[in-house]
Formats: structure tokens, sequence, C-alpha cells
């Protein structure tokens, strides 16, 4: 429906504005030494925005015509993204030393200040969502309580305790890890995007699934590419889960394999908003995610 280009030049002009508001964050003097710096550092060190272009679309394709109204909810979705990955990297989770093509937060900061700049990234998304100038208490609320539900206990995080300390093999278990570290911010930025746009019902239903499916999709593309990637274009160290003795979708399935299912995800994904995808810009994300190479 929407072709490449078009989808492009859509996605670039997502991007472009969701990259100045995170460029206008923590410019004050900082006066904590190299916190601010160290926060910039990870925030802008050039990660797709896939996140924060997720709610940016929903705000749309649920009626905010008006969508850089919901900027303030997508840079808070890209801040606690940040975070997980700063902390993700720390020796004591992965221990990777780079990270969007950069040596790692810890590698240049220490592991104390990377520590630090991931836990004042957090409530730092929370404020923004709180202040955001052009959205009610209400949708303030309702995206604040979507981002603590998708970061904490119930969600990323448990999906991080599974993956680094219950050494998950069966594909139940990496599927269930999967669904709690990637799946459940991916689906909270899209429900966050429906509801910074008053929406609710069965949209939010529906972008619900399209994050989850897509959640499942993007790591079980994100496993192979740590394996039959190139880390110029990944960004990341190959092989990384293996040095870590983790089990991935691409130890249980060939490559092939691995595609078959982004591909079935992706299809589950795309249906499910079929309705409220006008443009196709969300069916074009998801096709564009399912041949990712970095
Ligand atoms: C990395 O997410 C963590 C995973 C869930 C695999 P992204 O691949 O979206 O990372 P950035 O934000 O583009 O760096
Ligand atoms: C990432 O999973 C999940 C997060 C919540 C950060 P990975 O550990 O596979 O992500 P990368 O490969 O380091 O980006
Ligand atoms: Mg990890
Ligand atoms: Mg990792
Ligand atoms: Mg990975």
């Amino acid at each position: 429906m929407m072709d490449k280009q078009a989808f492009q030049a859509q996605f670039d002009e997502y991007r472009r504005e969701v990259e100045g508001a995170l460029k206008a964050l923590f410019t004050d003097k900082d006066p904590w030494g190299d916190l601010y710096e160290s926060m910039r550092y990870s925030l802008l060190a050039g990660g797709k925005r896939i996140r924060p272009v997720m709610v940016l679309a929903f705000a749309r394709a649920a009626g905010l015509a008006d969508w850089r109204r919901a900027l303030p909810a997508a840079c808070a979705v890209e801040l606690v993204h940040t975070y997980s990955l700063i902390h993700d990297d720390l020796p004591c989770m992965d221990d990777d030393d780079l990270r969007r093509g950069k040596p790692t937060n810890h590698k240049v900061y220490g592991g104390t200040l990377a520590v630090l700049a991931g836990d004042a990234l957090q409530p730092e998304a929370f404020r923004l969502l709180l202040t955001a100038p052009d959205l009610d208490a209400e949708r303030r609320c309702a995206c604040a309580l979507s981002l603590a539900q998708a970061a904490g206990a119930a969600g990323m995080v448990a999906g991080q305790v599974l993956d680094t300390l219950h050494a998950p093999r069966t594909r139940e278990e990496i599927t269930q890890v999967h669904n709690l570290k990637t799946g459940a911010m991916i689906a909270g930025a899209c429900r966050i995007g429906v509801q910074a746009a008053g929406g609710d019902g069965d949209l939010l239903a529906a972008a619900e699934v399209y994050g989850r499916e897509l959640g499942l999709a993007f790591q079980i593309r994100d496993d192979l590419l740590d394996v039959v990637g190139n880390e110029m274009d990944f960004g990341k160290p190959i092989g990384s889960d293996a040095e870590e003795g983790k089990v991935t979708f691409a130890n249980l399935l060939t490559p092939k394999g691995c595609q078959k299912e982004v591909a079935a995800c992706t299809e589950r994904a795309v249906a499910a908003v079929a309705p409220w995808d006008g443009d196709g810009f969300l069916t074009a994300l998801a096709e564009a995610l399912a041949g990712r190479e970095r």
C-alpha cells in the first residue's frame, strides 16, 4: 500500500523530530560532573528510534492529526529503552563493549556512572511524560501507567531477570523471555501512542497485539543477527549471545526457520491493525523490521 520510498520519507520525518527533541534534553550546565554527558552519550549514539516512531505513528492512527503533540511521550519511551540498553551491556549483565556502533557507556564513563545514567533516565522519562505541554492530565496518566507496566517488574525487567539468571533453554521459555524483555516495551510504545491521542478500546487492543507480535519478531531477528549479522551494520558485537552461553532462537531453528517465524509474527501484527492502517505505514514498518540488518 505504501511504497518503500514513501515509507522511508515518513519514517525519517518522525525520526528527525524525535532526534531534535532528544537533543534538547540535559543540555543545562551539569552540576554533577559527567552525568548529563553520560546520559547524552547513549541517548544520542544513533539508535534506530523504532519505539518512538511507533508512538507517533499510533498517535496519528488514533486520530491525533498534530502528532507532534505526542513527542514527549515518544521521547519518554526512548529514554527508558536507552536506560535498558546501558544496563543490559554492563559486565554483570551481557558484558558487551559495543552499542550503536560505539563503545558502551560503561567502557567510556565507568560502571558507576553507567548505572547512574540509567537510573536517571528512568524518572526523567516520567518527568517528560507528566509535563507534556499538549497532553491533558488524563492522557499523561494513561501513558505513564503503560510505560511503568511495560518497563517494570512484570515487563521488561522480568524478561531481563529470566534472560540473565534463569538460563532459558526451551522454545517456550525463550519465547516468554522475548515477550517480556522486548515485546513488553514495543507493545508499550504502541499503546502509549494510542493513549497520547486519547484512544482506547479496539484500537488500543490492536496496538498491543501489533507490538507483542513485532516484539517477538524483532527479538528473533536480533538473535539471528547476533550470529549471522555484520558488526558494522548491527552496531553490536556478533557472537555475544554464544559468548554468554545463551540459548536463543538461532540455536533452536535454522536461519530460514527463524525468518519463517519472523514472517509469521509480522503477518499477525499487520492483520491486527489493518482497519486503522489507512496509509499503510504500520504495515510497511512491520515489513521493514522483518528484513532489518541493524
Ligand atoms: C536493542 O533494541 C535491544 C533489543 C530489544 C534487541 P534496538 O535494536 O531497537 O536498539 P537501538 O535503539 O536501535 O540501538
Ligand atoms: C535486549 O536483549 C533486551 C533489553 C531489554 C535491552 P539483548 O541483550 O539481546 O539486546 P542486545 O542484543 O544487547 O541489544
Ligand atoms: Mg541482554
Ligand atoms: Mg545484550
Ligand atoms: Mg541481542
